[in-house]
């Protein structure tokens, strides 16, 4: 039988799973990374040889578990955190840490490409707005801060790439990933020569563009020796993380669409067309099905909101949960749940990290607003569950203003496996909240995609039916969607009234 191995390369960790082409996972590991350094408040930066190593150990100890070897496995599909920029030399020596996806420094540059551009001619060439989660803003902060590392730059790799070139030796990439680099023409799905021009780049630094189920490389005789992989192995383009989770959530039809809560949140929906919010609150990016396309709004800082909490305010739980063998999450989640929904009125801004959809703000600065002496850390803990929801209404509000419809709503993404942030968020979202069999998100979603590479579906609709499966639907109920749909309205009107002051607080 022929097995399939996707490989995520998050911002936590890597993950390899091997999944057989009927959606079963018989084997998954993951190698941790480094925490991002954020060496300034909006930075954040890893080293692209993490991933390489996290790779090997994933991928040695899924293989592991499996009990296969690597010629048992037909294909590998790549899918990865999106936006961050690597940048190798002529001996592809790695020149600096990657600025990664949530690294927010370059608001200077988007305003530059705004005014270079227009703001009009963006979305045309590009289809989307300079933001700075994106890659060109990024690279071109290296051009101006550090020019003696940006002259010697001859490839520009997103950070899955940075992994494939490790796996196959080519320099590769895919249109949903490239889509979110600010320098791929969406529409016609190739690097956009206009923008190229405009902002002074050399194409020559560019990877070559395939569809997502592409076959772009094959695993090296050096590749096989470290990782166990069979040298000759195909692996396919793959896709950006979000597209390659909307893979694995089945995400490949109209009217589909999903809510990913990992370090970042996302909602996502597939398009038969590139279909563009004219104030560019949410992305247009091509889709990893061949010829199709999606938008999707992104909270920078979903998970990261509870992982901050566990970090900076959740010793207790991590003691506890060290010592029974627990995991903290669940820890905070089982506190949460002893207070009521709308967290006797207490507000969460998720925006750490800044934030994308709906506004479009590196300064944007989150916090609990609403305290009185009568809330508990309960309340502080539950209410950011609730908070990440909200934000991620804001994208459905979108979607709704832009006549895109959404039925139900796919639960994915580390945050999905907390039974009380699924219950939250379809009462948030008022939708049925469908939870399918794997939760495996994008590392799934890239294996499926290795399968049409390998010919063992069809097409990525093929592999959406033949390897995805229903397993949970659960309904808001009406009184605590009532409640939080009264909430919602504060929450909405609450960052822009302070955006102004927010902004005062945002130190370099
Ligand atoms: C998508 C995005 C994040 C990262 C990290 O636009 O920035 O989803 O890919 O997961």
């Amino acid at each position: 039988m022929p097995f399939l191995m996707g490989i995520d390369v998050g911002t936590t960790g890597t993950r390899a799973v091997i999944v057989r082409p009927d959606g079963h996972v018989v084997g998954a590991a993951t190698g941790d990374h480094q925490p991002m350094r954020m060496a300034k408040p909006g930075w954040a930066e890893q080293d692209p040889e993490d991933w390489w190593q996290a790779t090997i150990r994933a991928v040695r100890a899924a293989l592991e578990k499996a009990a296969l070897k690597g010629a048992d496995i037909a294909a590998v599909g790549l899918s990865g955190q999106m936006h961050g920029v690597v940048l190798l030399d002529n001996a592809r020596v790695v020149l600096r840490p990657s600025l990664i996806w949530c690294d927010q420094r370059s608001q200077a540059q988007c305003d530059w490409i705004t005014q270079k551009v227009g703001a009009k001619r963006l979305i045309q060439y590009v289809s989307n707005p300079a933001l700075t989660g994106f890659s060109a803003p990024k690279i071109l902060w290296v051009r101006e801060h550090e020019p003696k590392i940006f002259d010697r730059a001859a490839h520009f790799l997103l950070p899955k790439d940075y992994v494939r070139l490790h796996l196959t030796g080519e320099f590769a990439t895919d249109v949903s990933d490239a889509s979110g680099t600010l320098l791929f023409d969406v529409t016609h799905r190739r690097w956009s020569r206009e923008m190229i021009a405009a902002l002074d780049f050399q194409a020559k630094i560019l990877p070559r563009a395939y569809e997502s189920p592409e076959v772009a490389g094959e695993i090296t005789r050096e590749t096989a020796l470290a990782t166990g992989l069979a040298t000759g192995t195909p692996v396919v383009a793959g896709a950006g993380d979000q597209a390659a989770s909307a893979v694995g959530n089945g995400i490949v039809l109209p009217g589909l669409t999903s809510a990913t809560l990992g370090t970042s949140g996302v909602i996502f929906t597939y398009t038969d067309e590139p279909k563009l919010d004219p104030r560019g609150r949410i992305h247009t990016f091509c889709h990893a099905v061949p010829g199709k396309w999606h938008v999707m709004g992104v909270t920078q800082g979903a998970g990261l909101s509870l992982r901050w909490f566990r970090d900076q305010l959740g010793a207790t739980e991590a003691r506890s949960a060290e010592r029974t063998g627990q995991d903290a999450y669940d820890l905070l989640a089982r506190q949460a749940a002893t207070v009521p929904p709308g967290s006797g009125g207490l507000l969460w801004l998720p925006y750490l990290m800044g934030e994308r959809t709906p506004h479009l703000d590196a300064q944007a600065r989150g916090g609990w607003f609403g305290l009185t002496a009568a809330h508990t850390r309960a309340h502080l803990i539950r209410a950011i569950f609730e908070g990440v929801a909200f934000s991620l209404r804001d994208s459905l509000e979108i979607f709704k203003d832009l006549s895109i419809p959404v039925e139900e709503v796919r639960a994915s993404g580390g945050g999905s496996r907390s039974f009380l942030w699924r219950e939250i968020q379809a009462d948030i979202y008022a939708k049925p909240l469908v939870t399918l069999g794997t939760s495996e998100g994008s590392a799934f979603g890239a294996a499926l995609l290795a399968g049409v590479g390998a010919k063992v579906y069809s097409s990525v609709e093929e592999s959406a039916r033949q390897a995805i499966e229903v397993r949970e639907r659960m309904f808001p109920v009406p009184e605590r969607a009532a409640i939080y749909n009264q909430q919602y309205q504060v929450y909405r009107n609450f960052y822009p009234a302070v955006r102004e002051l927010s902004h005062q607080l945002s130190v370099g």
